[in-house]
């Protein structure tokens, strides 16, 4: 059987005070939409629909999967309306799979259960809550069949105290649907066309209706506010925290980190706690991260440690360095392997061969250092003239003294030693001890300046 799935995405979203369409507030640094869509994408539909209204283009470009059909709601008339405008879109679909774009939550193993239960007649997916207010309750008859749905305005006080709701979720038959949308009245409490209206319909033609509910209720709750934005942002950290704790990731406490993005590691990593990953980032094995580090889009090889309040982006360290506390590697930073990097340190677009070290206080900007070189504390890449970029290139077993100018382009001899205090402006020849500071006196006879006595 053919399945296509229908995304609502077409309400305002108010209540979130925001200038940004409420699908793309984001979790996890995705678009609430996004989520939806990828998950959808795991019950393999021949079609995704998504049905935009508010926003517009903006709701389009922020989403630009090629495959994605969309369709327009220009004034929000309620979800059975909304639904309507995607059918030119489904035809020929046996099951339609009804999603909301504010719902990012939703696992496509519930997805899976509510399609396999549906057979060919109609799936819902209903949540049991403690507080069911504002939902549209789920009314059974004497053998616990589903009559109907009601929604909260239209509900009698007996209804409201139903506690069984409606998720908004559901599969139905294509073959039908068109036809019960076209009976759909806007005569209720809200003047909508209410998509749950349909299931009465199902029901008086006998088609079977069959109810499953998700494993966790957060799977259903839909994002309104950013109270609530925030509450599933904490559910899906956890969510990942625990995915990744299960693979094999060390994390001295899951409740304090953020992953908003993807992260591959090999085994016995370990990170304390506070550290943020975004983008893509790649650890190997036994990589050690200290609290307080931020990682984006980078990787970072085997038995690496990074000390705390590091920042990582567009970055490789290569095995067995050692970088912070307080380090920031920028994008085009290439730590070879076996590195000391410390204290406020900042390196940019730079190759630091191996076993070399850049201890404390420098900044390191488009430069080629070599193997076994030390680069002394208060070293600085001169590498902008004000105008354009230049390299500095630094040999073998070089030694840069502390306070050192590299003023780019520049090369530095390989085992060359550089005087502390030196401002380098031409090349400095390999082997030997070049420096430009002015020879130390002591001047005889000077004394330090008195107080004058007061008159
Ligand atoms: C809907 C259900 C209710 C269910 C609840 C679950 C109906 C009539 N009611 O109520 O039974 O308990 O969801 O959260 O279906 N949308 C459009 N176009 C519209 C209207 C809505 O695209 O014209 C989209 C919204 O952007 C949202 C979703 O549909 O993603 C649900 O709309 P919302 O207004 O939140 O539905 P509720 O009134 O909460
Ligand atoms: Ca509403």
């Amino acid at each position: 059987m053919t399945l296509g799935i229908v995304i609502l995405a077409a309400g305002q979203g108010t209540r979130m005070k925001s200038d940004l369409p409420k699908v793309l507030h984001t979790l996890g640094d995705r678009p609430l939409l996004q989520h939806v869509i990828d998950t959808a994408r795991q019950v393999a539909p021949e079609r995704i629909v998504v049905v935009y209204g508010h926003g517009g283009d903006q709701v389009r470009e922020a989403v630009p999967d090629a495959d994605l059909l969309w369709a327009e709601q220009a004034a929000q008339l309620g979800t059975g309306h909304a639904v309507a405008q995607a059918m030119p879109q489904l035809e020929g679909m046996d099951r339609i799979l009804v999603l909301y774009g504010d719902v990012p939550l939703i696992r496509a193993e519930t997805l899976q259960r509510l399609i396999d239960c549906a057979g060919d007649g109609l799936g819902l997916l209903t949540v049991t809550l403690d507080d069911p207010t504002g939902y549209g309750r789920i009314q059974r008859d004497a053998d616990g069949e589903v009559q109907c749905i009601v929604e909260q305005k239209d509900a009698s006080p007996e209804q409201q105290t139903i506690c069984e709701v409606n998720t908004g979720i559901m599969v139905l038959p294509g073959a039908r649907l068109a036809q019960w949308l076209g009976r759909l009245s806007n005569d209720n409490a809200q003047g909508e066309y209410y998509l749950t209206d349909i299931l009465a319909m199902a029901v008086s033609e006998g088609i079977p209706v069959a109810v499953t509910q998700p494993d966790e209720a957060v799977e259903a709750e839909g994002v309104n506010n950013r109270l609530q934005l925030a509450a599933l942002e904490r559910a899906l950290q956890r969510r990942q925290a625990e995915r990744l704790l299960l693979a094999g990731l060390g994390m001295r406490d899951p409740a304090r980190f953020d992953l908003r993005g993807s992260l591959a590691h090999g085994r016995d990593c370990v990170l304390d706690v506070n550290v943020v990953i975004e983008g893509d980032v790649v650890l190997g094995d036994r990589v050690r991260i200290g609290p307080n580090c931020v990682l984006r889009n980078c990787r970072i090889d085997d038995d690496v440690e990074l000390l705390e309040n590091c920042v990582i982006e567009s970055a490789h360290i290569g095995a067995g360095s050692r970088v912070g506390p307080f380090s920031r590697l920028r994008p085009g930073a290439h730590l070879v392997g076996g590195n000391h990097v410390g204290n406020f340190v900042e390196i940019k677009n730079a190759v630091i061969g191996e076993g070399s070290k850049v201890n404390h206080l420098t900044y390191v900007g488009d430069a080629d250092i070599g193997r076994r070189v030390n680069v002394g504390a208060g070293t600085i890449t001169c590498n902008y003239d004000g105008a354009n970029k230049h390299r500095t290139v630094i040999g073998d077993d070089a030694f840069i003294g502390s306070n050192t100018a590299l003023v780019a382009p520049v090369t530095v001899g390989p085992g060359a030693t550089i005087g502390a205090g030196s401002v380098i402006t031409r090349d400095a020849p390999e082997g030997q001890l070049t420096l430009t500071r002015a020879r130390q006196t002591t001047v005889e006879g000077w004394e330090r300046p008195r107080k004058k006595p007061k008159a």
